[in-house]
C-alpha cells in the first residue's frame, strides 16, 4: 500500500475505534519528512534535484552520519571524512591521499562545496553523471583501494548498519516505501542528499555582490581583472561557481568542457603522466591528452595543495604558472616543456600578468572563502559532538 494510504487508513482506523491497539500502530507509521527549504542568494540558482532522491533534512541528516562513519569502509578505519576535511572545504590539504588499506591515489581529493551544481563528476570522467553513482566509485574503488567495500565486505558493511538502531529508524523513515531499506542504493542515496546540501554561497564576494561587503582597492583590482581579457581567469572559472560545467534548473543547454592547461609535456607531444592522462584514460583519443574539469575556486584559499595531482604547491605558485603559460619541468621522469604542449587551451598563452597582478589576483581568490561554510555545525561531524557530550 502506498504510505499515504496507509496513514490515511490508520487515522480512520483510530477516529473509528480509537483503541490502544490502534493507536499504537499509528506511532508506528512513519513521521513525515520534513521539507527541504533551499536557502540561496539570488546569484544561485537552485540545483537539479533526481525525481527518485528528493531532499528532506531527515534524508540530509542520514547521510551526514554516513559521511563520518568508518563503519562504511570494509576494515572500518576509513570515512568519506577521513579524505573530505570540512575546515579545507572538503579536500585534505594532500597532494594524493591513501585509501583504507594503505594504498595511494592518483589524483588529489576534490572539495565537496556546490557539488550539486556539476553535471560530470571528478577531474577527468564525463561518465559519472550523478552523485549517487560517483559515490560508488570510493565506497567500491579497486584500484585504488579508497573505502574498500567489495564482495566479500559489501554484507559486512551493510549489517553494521542495520545492526544500528538509530539507522535503522532513520532508514525506515527517509525510505519508508522500501520492505528492506537498509540497502547500498539508499545509502549512497542519502550520502548524495548530504552532499547537495553542501551549498557555499555566503563568502566575502556573494555578500559583496548583495551590498553585505565592501572590496578593498585590491581585491576590487584582483576581480576587475579576474574577469577581463588581460588575465583570461573567467574564460574557464567565471561561473557563479567560479568553474564552466554547470547544471541547475535554469540551465537550457548543459556545457561540459575539459581543458588542457599545459602542466607537462613528457615526450614533446603533449604526454601527461601515464594513468593520468585527463579524458584520454576514457576516451583514448589522441586530442583528449591532458584535458582536465576546471575545478571551482569557491574556498580556494583553503584546498591546496593544487591541480588533479596535487602538483603545485600554493596560490603564489598557480599564479606563476598561468603567467608563464604552462609549467617547464627540467629534470626527472616527468621532465618536459608544458609551455609548449601542443594540446595546450590557446587560452592560456594569452594570459599576461605582473607581479603586481599575480597578487591582486591573490586577494581577490582570498574574497571567495565562506568561512561560515567551513564552520556550520550542519556539515560537521555528528560523532564528534555526540562524544563531547
Ligand atoms: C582515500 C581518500 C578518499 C576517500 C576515502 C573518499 N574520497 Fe571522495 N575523492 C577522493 C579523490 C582522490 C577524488 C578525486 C577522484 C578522481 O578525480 O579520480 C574524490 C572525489 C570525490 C567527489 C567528486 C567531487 C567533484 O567535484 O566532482 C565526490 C562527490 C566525493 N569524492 C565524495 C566522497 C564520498 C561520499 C566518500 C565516501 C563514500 C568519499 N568521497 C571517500 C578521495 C577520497
Ligand atoms: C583554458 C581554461 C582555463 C583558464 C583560462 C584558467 N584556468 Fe585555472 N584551471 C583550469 C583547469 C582545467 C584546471 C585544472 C588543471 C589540472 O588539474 O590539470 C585549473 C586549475 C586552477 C586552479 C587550481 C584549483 C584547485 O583546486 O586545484 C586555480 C587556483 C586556478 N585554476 C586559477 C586560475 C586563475 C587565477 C586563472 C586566470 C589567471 C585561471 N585559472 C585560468 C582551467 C583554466
Amino acid at each position: 500500500m502506498h504510505t499515504k494510504t496507509k496513514v490515511l487508513a490508520g487515522v480512520l482506523l483510530a477516529a473509528s475505534i480509537g483503541t490502544a491497539a490502534s493507536l499504537v500502530w499509528l506511532q508506528r507509521a512513519p513521521k513525515a519528512l520534513t521539507p527541504w527549504v533551499w536557502q540561496l542568494p539570488a546569484h544561485f540558482p537552485q540545483p537539479v534535484i533526481p525525481a527518485d532522491n528528493p531532499m528532506s533534512e531527515e534524508a540530509f541528516q542520514l547521510g551526514r552520519q554516513l559521511f563520518y562513519d568508518k563503519r562504511l569502509s570494509g576494515n572500518g578505519t576509513f570515512a568519506c571524512a577521513s579524505c573530505h576535511f570540512q575546515h579545507l572545504a572538503f579536500t585534505d590539504g594532500k597532494a594524493l591521499p591513501t585509501g583504507s588499506t594503505g594504498e595511494q591515489t592518483l589524483r588529489s581529493s576534490q572539495g565537496l562545496a556546490n557539488v550539486a551544481y556539476h553535471p560530470y563528476y571528478t577531474w577527468a570522467n564525463y561518465s559519472l553523471v550523478t552523485i549517487e553513482r560517483q559515490n560508488l566509485n570510493p565506497l567500491q574503488g579497486e584500484n585504488p583501494v579508497e573505502m574498500g567495500m567489495n564482495d566479500q565486505t559489501q554484507a559486512v558493511i551493510l549489517q553494521r548498519i542495520a545492526d544500528d538502531e538509530n539507522y535503522q529508524a532513520a532508514f525506515r523513515q527517509v525510505f519508508a516505501q522500501d520492505e528492506q531499506p537498509v540497502n547500498l542504493g539508499n545509502l549512497v542515496k542519502a550520502l548524495a542528499t548530504f552532499q547537495r546540501g553542501m551549498i557555499s554561497a555566503n563568502s566575502k564576494y556573494d555578500q559583496a555582490l548583495q551590498q553585505q561587503a565592501t572590496f578593498t582597492a585590491q581585491e576590487e583590482r584582483g576581480r576587475k581583472l579576474f574577469f577581463s581579457e588581460q588575465a583570461q581567469c573567467s574564460q574557464c572559472h567565471g561561473s557563479y561557481n567560479f568553474n564552466d560545467q554547470l547544471r541547475d534548473v535554469t540551465s537550457k543547454e548543459i556545457k561540459t568542457p575539459f581543458h588542457n592547461t599545459g602542466l607537462y609535456n613528457i615526450d614533446g607531444k603533449g604526454g601527461f603522466p601515464d594513468g593520468n592522462r585527463g579524458i584520454f584514460e576514457l576516451s583514448g583519443k589522441p586530442a583528449d591528452m591532458g584535458m582536465f574539469r576546471a575545478p571551482s575556486l569557491r574556498n580556494v584559499e583553503v584546498t591546496a595543495p593544487y591541480m588533479h595531482d596535487g602538483s603545485i604547491t600554493n596560490l603564489e605558485q598557480v599564479l606563476d604558472f598561468y603567467a608563464a603559460h604552462g609549467r617547464l619541468i627540467k629534470e626527472g621522469t616527468l621532465q618536459g616543456d608544458g609551455r609548449k604542449n601542443p594540446l595546450k587551451d590557446s587560452r592560456i598563452d594569452k594570459i599576461n600578468l605582473g607581479a603586481q597582478d599575480k597578487a591582486d589576483l591573490i586577494a581577490f581568490l582570498k574574497t571567495l572563502t565562506d568561512d561560515e561554510f567551513l564552520r556550520n555545525e550542519r556539515f560537521s561531524d555528528p560523532f564528534a559532538k555526540r562524544n563531547s557530550q
